[in-house]
């Protein structure tokens, strides 16, 4: 198997002063737009959905700057697949960053209240939703499924491949990255590894139950990972200007752009681990970029990071 990542290795001089090694996984150079978690998320969805006769189309639901969107109309621009996105917000929506690029792709918008919103997992919406659209392929929010965790489980065979380590850090959001991590961990090595979720949420103790429930039974047995519900900076997408600094920082010391809504949070988390003490001297960290560059682009359009100290993402037109 090619792996369709490299292997990054981290220079730091807290990593020097902890003596840990850092790695990491660049899953957001794997393509583009359909950058990081995304890509290994949607492998299996989007095969399942070309393989079956059954389906034409696709829908799926995200907020209004939401990266799983933007991916998904990318990668069914790309296939042919037609897809509709259910948004939470307001119409007006439809002309931001994210959202304007995800029509311009071909994908069909559809904006729902909060309250709607908030039933996306509930049984009685979701047949509702398929007995009016009978064949799309109804994906959750974030990608997150059992399909999507066999692409996931993916990127630890590759790292099997690429190099010792001990702990495997990831941001999270939905939960179904961290599942299908754990799934590819207990599936492949002997000695699983450690492996720690960073929640970018707030009040995010749920997901463990969520993360249990995606698993397959036989990675239930892993009793080494552990999802962190402390580092989510005040909830999702909100950050200090003191966070938005410090991700700036290390993305200069160490050359590799991390965003402040998921893989931003996960480098606060691990700088606040380590002056806590909490990695043993020599231990072999693997951080995994789960990509979402895009998300930038729509937070210097409404002036919360400053364009020009923050990359603003380039896109593909397809
Ligand atoms: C860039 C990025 N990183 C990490 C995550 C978290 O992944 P998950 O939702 O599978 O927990 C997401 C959301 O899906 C994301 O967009």
């Amino acid at each position: 198997m090619t792996t369709l990542s490299e292997l990054q290795p981290l220079h730091h001089p807290l990593f020097v002063q902890y003596d840990v090694q850092v790695h990491v996984k660049r899953d957001d150079n794997i393509h583009p737009i359909i950058s990081g978690n995304k890509w290994r998320k949607l492998k299996y969805n989007l095969a399942h959905i070309v393989q079956n006769k059954n389906f034409n189309g696709v829908i799926s639901f995200g907020g209004s700057y939401s990266n799983h969107i933007h991916a998904l109309a990318f990668a069914c621009f790309q296939k042919n697949i037609p897809c509709m996105g259910i948004i939470r917000g307001e119409k007006s929506y439809a002309d931001n960053f994210t959202l304007t690029w995800a029509r311009h792709w071909g994908m069909k918008l559809y904006f729902v209240d909060r309250k709607t919103y908030r039933r996306r997992h509930d049984a009685d919406y979701l047949m509702q939703l398929q007995q009016e659209f009978p064949h799309n392929f109804i994906v959750p929010e974030g990608g997150s499924n059992k399909l999507a965790l066999t692409g996931v489980a993916e990127i630890i065979t590759e790292l099997n491949q690429q190099a010792d380590y001990d702990t495997l850090i990831t941001p999270v959001g939905s939960g179904g990255t961290l599942a299908g991590l754990i799934t590819g961990d207990i599936n492949t090595v002997t000695s699983p590894h450690k492996i720690l979720g960073i929640a970018v949420l707030k009040e995010a103790d749920y997901l463990v139950d969520t993360i249990q429930s995606l698993l397959p039974t036989s990675a239930k047995q892993h009793n080494d990972w552990q999802l962190f519900t402390h580092f989510h900076r005040g909830g999702y997408a909100k950050f200090s200007p003191v966070d938005a600094a410090r991700i700036l920082e290390f993305n200069q010391i160490t050359g590799v752009n991390f965003e402040p809504v998921y893989s931003g949070k996960m480098i606060l988390a691990l700088l606040d681990l380590l002056e806590q003490g909490y990695f043993p001297k020599g231990e072999r960290i693997v951080l995994l970029h789960t990509g979402g560059m895009q998300g930038v682009g729509g937070m210097i359009e409404r002036g919360i990071l400053p364009a020009d100290q923050w990359p603003m993402p380039e896109q593909a037109n397809g």
